[in-house]
């Protein structure tokens, strides 16, 4: 037990220091080869704390003046935030969050660890409460949301959208095996599931995708076809983006934000991994990831280049068939397994976001051939970087209109004549995405 707790502690502080909670859990579980048993508690606890950082560190501020949480080192921080975690969520008692955390402690300010848990366990839940006067700020407790967001999300659809939008948040989504059939067919990926005992059914919607159900069987990167890229976890809405881009073999295809490739690859298998793919990506380790990851799924002919996107109409004016932009954006549909995400987007960033994302529109707009097609798509619940983009963009491109985003499996958006689609957790067991797509007329 000991260990487990020390490792979540050092993940704990590895995520306040700044880094991803994925690459914090799977680092500390590859150095320490945690159990199984160990590994789940490890991920359970941190990514369970991690959804509810606001009312976590809510008690600890309420519980003493003594101290101020933004200053202590990140340790510490993280046995406090812990040993809260016990005492207001899992309900553990005094004595036995003292046990687990004290062989971690060392005296703090010279408060002792057993005088800050007893402030601790007295703050109340009516306390967080005091001085939260308006809605919003009460929903931020009660669903462990940033305020602005909250606020945000109830302008957008309302309060009681947002409140079934916001608990699926905190529960985690099915995984999804995209069957990569440039490698394998989706019968040999059944047996192999079977032989491994691994529980799933087939999607209803997108043939060549499976959704595992919970079992104790071997976890999916464990299994030989993941390892030698016969299969590729991807959520069920990420693979609805190149179905809707629909690319065929002969075709000139831009991905114009391509790394780390899941949707690179899921194009090269729709063209047959015929030539006339191009993938692009501005950051070095990233393209050198999607070459890697290419190699490994078997796809052959994609011509990729590290350049900023925006820098390339010139040499690739109106030329493309189809371009795909999945550009970065506040990944605001993906908080279900990346929480920390939520606790350090700014408003701010939702601007930088939406400059990039029109900027890089703005160059497919001169790539894409007459007639040819664009989609945008994000991993974003906010109309600002969704809507809002294709929206303004729309209005000084009079050559370019909306086309159905088929299939549909989301909502057909109605600020956006129906055409384009939003995917919901609460709604779609999926990331909250977005899809348009745009058809260039002249
Ligand atoms: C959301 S990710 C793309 C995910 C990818 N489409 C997939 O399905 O695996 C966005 C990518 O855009 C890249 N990027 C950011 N700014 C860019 C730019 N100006 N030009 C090209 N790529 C850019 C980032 O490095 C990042 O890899």
């Amino acid at each position: 037990m000991e260990q487990v707790i020390s490792n979540i502690i050092n993940c704990l502080s590895e995520i306040d220091a700044g880094r991803s909670a994925r690459v914090a859990l799977r680092s500390v579980i590859e150095e320490y080869q945690a159990s199984k048993a160990d590994e789940s508690q490890l991920y359970y606890t941190v990514l369970e704390l991690i959804k509810r950082l606001n009312v976590v560190d809510l008690y600890i501020k309420l519980s003493s003046s003594a101290f101020s949480t933004k200053k202590i080192p990140f340790q510490m921080r993280a046995i406090l935030r812990l040993a809260t975690y016990y005492l207001k969520f899992e309900k553990k008692n005094l004595d036995q969050v003292y046990d687990l955390l004290s062989p971690h402690y060392f005296t703090y300010m010279n408060v002792k660890l057993l005088n800050i848990l007893s402030a601790i366990s007295n703050v109340t839940e009516e306390d967080l409460y005091v001085n939260r006067l308006d809605e919003s700020s009460k929903i931020s407790l009660q669903y462990f949301t940033p305020t602005w967001i909250v606020r945000t999300f109830i302008e957008q659809w309302g309060e009681s959208f947002t409140k079934d939008l916001l608990s699926s948040l905190l529960f985690s989504l099915p995984t999804y095996i995209r069957v990569n059939t440039l490698k394998t067919t989706l019968e040999e990926v059944k047996a192999s599931l079977d032989e491994n005992n691994i529980v799933y059914e087939e999607d209803k919607d997108i043939v060549g995708l499976l959704k595992i159900g919970d079992s104790n069987a071997k976890p999916i990167p464990q299994l030989q076809e993941f390892k030698n890229g016969k299969i590729v976890i991807q959520q069920k809405a990420s693979v609805l983006v190149p179905i809707v881009l629909d690319p065929t073999p002969g075709e000139n295809v831009l991905d114009l934000c391509a790394s780390p490739g899941s949707k690179t690859s899921q194009i090269a298998s729709m063209m047959g991994d015929e030539k006339g793919l191009v993938a692009i990506d501005i950051d070095k380790d990233r393209m050198r990831i999607l070459l890697e990851r290419m190699e490994l799924l078997g796809v052959k002919n994609v011509e990729s280049i590290q350049s900023d996107s925006r820098n390339l109409p010139e040499k690739f004016m109106s030329f493309f068939d189809k371009i795909l932009i999945d550009p970065p954006c506040s990944s605001s549909g993906t908080f279900n397994s990346r929480p920390e995400i939520k606790w350090r987007l700014r408003r701010r960033d939702l601007r930088l976001y939406t400059k990039l994302q029109t900027e890089l529109l703005e160059a497919a707009a001169k790539m894409v051939k007459n007639q040819g097609i664009v989609v945008y798509s994000t991993c974003s619940l906010f109309h600002a970087e969704n809507h809002h983009v294709i929206r303004s963009f729309l209005a000084s491109h009079q050559n370019f209109s909306l086309r159905n985003t088929i299939p549909f499996i989301g909502f057909k958006s109605s600020l956006l004549e129906n055409k384009a689609q939003e995917m919901y957790p609460h709604l779609h067991n999926s990331e909250g995405f977005f899809i348009a797509k745009l058809q260039r007329n002249e």
